[in-house]
């Protein structure tokens, strides 16, 4: 992709495919995650390559819980490894990483490691990458109205959007979804409102530079209309150029 042309600056993702990946090889479900993880690497990267200021990626929903033990055991352990094991590159690439779901219930190691992680990249400025981990978008949505009602502020489109874990991020412009399921998954409810999807049969561990180009020509294609008809968007383009 040429780098002059514009990216979204926000694209968020749906890793889908890890398992299925695993079984084509005859492989445990988390050899399909291991090889997940390796993808998340290269993806960061080209991502900060293209411009994209933000990647926030689906790692662990609120439901991946009732998977069988031992893949969230093995999945658990991944994150400590993966965190130990790619923090200083992340330091050294100039990224922010931030975890968002709820942490209270995680193991002392897990929470302590997403802290350190969070703590050590803090200075990150060229890409911020949010990883919702233990995260569900009907979760987020009511803990923070009752965070709201707690505190007695009342309850509107912004107090609530600003009190969501990603309340100080714009709104993905982009949301891929990998493994050919054509489907949400309690992802980022309140903040796809306006996002545009885009679904791809490439299974995670397979999702490559090339694989992200074809993502982001065909959101290139897409005219973002907000609500508004498709004259009024060409003629605030007409507007922009002209001033
Ligand atoms: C969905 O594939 C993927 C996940 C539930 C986990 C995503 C995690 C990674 C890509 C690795 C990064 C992880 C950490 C811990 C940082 P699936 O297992 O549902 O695949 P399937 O639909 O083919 O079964």
């Amino acid at each position: 992709m040429n780098s002059a042309e514009p990216v979204p600056a926000h694209v968020a993702i749906v890793m889908d495919g890890n398992g299925r990946w695993a079984n084509r090889r005859f492989l445990p479900r988390v050899a399909g995650h291991k090889a997940g993880v390796s993808a998340l690497r290269e993806c960061v990267r080209a991502c900060a390559v293209r411009g994209i200021q933000v990647l926030s990626v689906f790692a662990f929903s609120s439901e991946n819980w009732n998977r069988p033990k031992d893949e969230v055991s093995g999945l658990l352990e991944l994150l400590v490894l993966a965190l130990s094991r790619e923090v200083p590159q992340l330091v050294a690439d100039g990224v922010l990483l931030r975890f968002v779901g709820e942490r209270v219930s995680l193991a002392d190691v897990v929470r302590d490691g997403l802290q350190r992680a969070e703590a050590a990249t803090a200075m990150g400025r060229r890409l911020r990458l949010n990883v919702c981990f233990n995260y569900g978008g009907r979760w987020d949505i009511v803990q923070a109205a009752q965070q709201l009602a707690a505190d007695g502020v009342e309850i509107t489109e912004e107090s609530l959007g600003a009190q969501m874990l990603m309340g100080q991020v714009a709104d993905p412009d982009l949301i891929i979804r990998t493994g050919s399921e054509q489907r949400i998954s309690n992802f980022l409810l309140w903040q796809a409102a306006y996002s545009e999807l885009y679904f791809c049969d490439t299974l995670w561990p397979d999702f490559d530079e090339h694989a992200l180009d074809r993502a982001l020509l065909d959101y290139r294609r897409r005219e973002r209309r907000f609500g508004k008809t498709s004259a009024q968007v060409l003629a605030a383009m007409d507007n922009q150029r002209a001033a």
